[in-house]
């Protein structure tokens, strides 16, 4: 890969508009994290949207969730590497082909991310799905598929971390559901907080509502940094670890 290095933190910009977020651009200027952008702020604005965070000199990971036939993907995966874009998500669920040709499409400076298994979908979502699986041996088989087709990483839970754990170290690991033990959960499930996901092997973390909504969102994204620092620290015995 020839993209820039990684950051270990993704601000996840969960907003229908960029002007509720434009705060929240200003405040995370200079600090080392990606923008995440969702499929809602990506279908409003567009691929403005992306030239505009580059401009305020942020890595874009754009989680679009990517499942169509392969040739669809390729086009699409292809259309947003020229935007320059550093990691784009699509859905290992898409099977072999797809992901391939995904990998193909890619050039050498965005990264793949394949989301494993939704965390809004329960085991009764896979049985009715006819899997013969549970969530957990999916989420193994996703990931180990997504390695095999060329991904360079996943999207899973920090609780399911030990699932991946015979894949190579290079093989990212992006984990949403981070809450300190005082925050608000709000509709997360399962959380963990960003020392123990770093802890646990996460490569990158995602954090949205607890920087968006914070009163300092400029101090909260420090505080995380600092956790995640740390938490390198103890991982790697002091090597310096904070690019993924
Ligand atoms: O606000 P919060 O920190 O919960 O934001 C989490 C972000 O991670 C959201 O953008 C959400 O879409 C995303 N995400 C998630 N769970 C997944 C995959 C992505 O919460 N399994």
């Amino acid at each position: 890969m020839t993209g820039p290095r990684l950051p270990r933190l993704a601000v996840a910009l969960d907003a229908p508009s960029l002007e509720p977020l434009e705060p929240i651009i200003d405040a995370l200027d200079g600090l080392p994290v990606a923008a995440k952008v969702g499929l809602s702020l990506f279908c409003a604005v567009g691929p403005a949207v992306v030239h505009h965070l580059h401009q305020a000199r942020l890595p874009v990971f754009l989680d679009l969730k990517l499942h169509d036939i392969p040739h669809q993907v390729a086009l699409a995966v292809r259309a947003v590497a020229r935007l320059d874009v550093a990691l784009l998500t699509v859905h290992a669920s898409g099977g072999s082909a797809m992901l391939r040709a995904a990998a193909e499409a890619a050039g050498d400076r965005t990264r793949l991310l394949a989301v494993s298994v939704l965390t809004s979908l329960e085991q009764a979502d896979l049985d009715a799905d006819g899997h013969a699986w549970t969530t957990a041996e999916t989420v193994a088989r996703r990931c180990r598929l997504a390695h095999a087709c060329g991904m360079h990483g996943a999207v899973l839970s920090a609780r399911e971390l030990a699932l991946v754990d015979e894949l190579p170290a290079e093989f990212l690991r992006v984990t949403p559901g981070i809450r300190s033990a005082a925050a608000a959960p709000d509709d997360q499930r399962r959380t963990l907080s960003a020392g123990e996901a770093i802890a646990a092997g996460a490569s990158m973390l995602v954090v949205g509502r607890p920087i968006l909504q914070a009163a300092d969102p400029r101090a909260a994204t420090v505080a995380v940094l600092e956790e995640i620092a740390d938490a390198l620290r103890r991982r790697s015995g002091g090597k310096d670890a904070t690019t993924a």
